[in-house]
């Protein structure tokens, strides 16, 4: 049996496998650049700060466990009963559509690890940046992490496989239609699955045009999760921080 499903971001993330696939970007990941980030922003202990696609949680645990109020969303229903399990008083996960605004207004926003750009629609990604300036207080301040497509084009390993946790995955990866595309292919328990991944080949440019058109001033540019200068041959990163 082949399990298809391309509305990726409705399925692929709420499986197990994309948690299998995706080990190693684990919580200690996430706490290295989370110390990073928040030793470089020195944002004062009683900030409000929004998770946007937070996934399990990772860095919505760790920046709780620093002290911060933090409120993690995702559109994923499995990734926020996972989450739920680590909700405290000032930890809270709720299912919300990133191209929404909430009510809260918050210090801090961050939208990390590649979680910008899966729509198909361009003006998604626009409604995406305003809501999170309508969710910014005064002097707010967000950060998107998203990949260096500059140099992802020249380091793209088009097909490999790779076994974890006994699953072998087949992978195959091009640019095609102005999106970067995985397509992951593996079988288990007797049966195949089949997903894609698919996120908008944004460069740069592109991101400050959408900045411009959205009114966000671009504060700094980095490269990599150590927070090294943004480099478009080398840098494995293009991580914004902007207000
Ligand atoms: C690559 S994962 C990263 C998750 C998390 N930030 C991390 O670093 O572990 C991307 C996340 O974006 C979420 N996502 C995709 N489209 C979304 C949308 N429209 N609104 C909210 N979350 C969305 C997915 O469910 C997934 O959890």
């Amino acid at each position: 049996m082949s399990k298809n499903n391309n509305n990726f971001y409705e399925s692929w993330f709420d499986t197990p496998f994309y948690h299998i696939l995706y080990k190693n970007r684990d919580y200690k990941e996430a706490e290295m650049f989370t110390s990073e980030l928040m030793t470089f922003l020195n944002l004062p202990i009683e900030s409000k700060i929004l998770d946007l696609a937070c996934g399990k949680g990772r860095h919505s645990i760790f920046l709780n466990k620093m002290g911060y109020n933090v409120t993690g969303v995702d559109n994923s229903s499995k990734n926020i009963v996972n989450a739920k399990k680590y909700e405290n008083k000032k930890l809270n996960f709720k299912i919300h559509d990133m191209r929404d605004p909430l009510v809260d207004k918050f210090d801090l926003i961050v939208n990390l690890f590649t979680s910008f750009g899966y729509f198909d629609d361009f003006e998604d990604n626009l409604k995406t940046l305003k809501s999170i300036k309508l969710n910014l207080k005064k002097n707010g301040i967000a950060v998107i992490d998203f990949l260096n497509i500059n140099y992802v084009k020249n380091n793209l390993v088009h097909q490999n496989t790779e076994e974890i946790n006994g699953i072998k995955f087949n992978l195959k990866r091009y640019l095609k239609d102005g999106f970067l595309v995985k397509e992951i292919n593996f079988k288990h328990d007797l049966e195949e699955y089949n997903f894609q991944e698919k996120v908008r080949s944004l460069n740069i440019n592109e991101f400050k045009t959408m900045f411009k058109q959205t009114q966000l001033e671009i504060l700094h540019i980095f490269g990599d999760y150590n927070l090294n200068e943004f480099d478009i041959n080398n840098s494995k990163r293009l991580i914004f921080i902007f207000k």
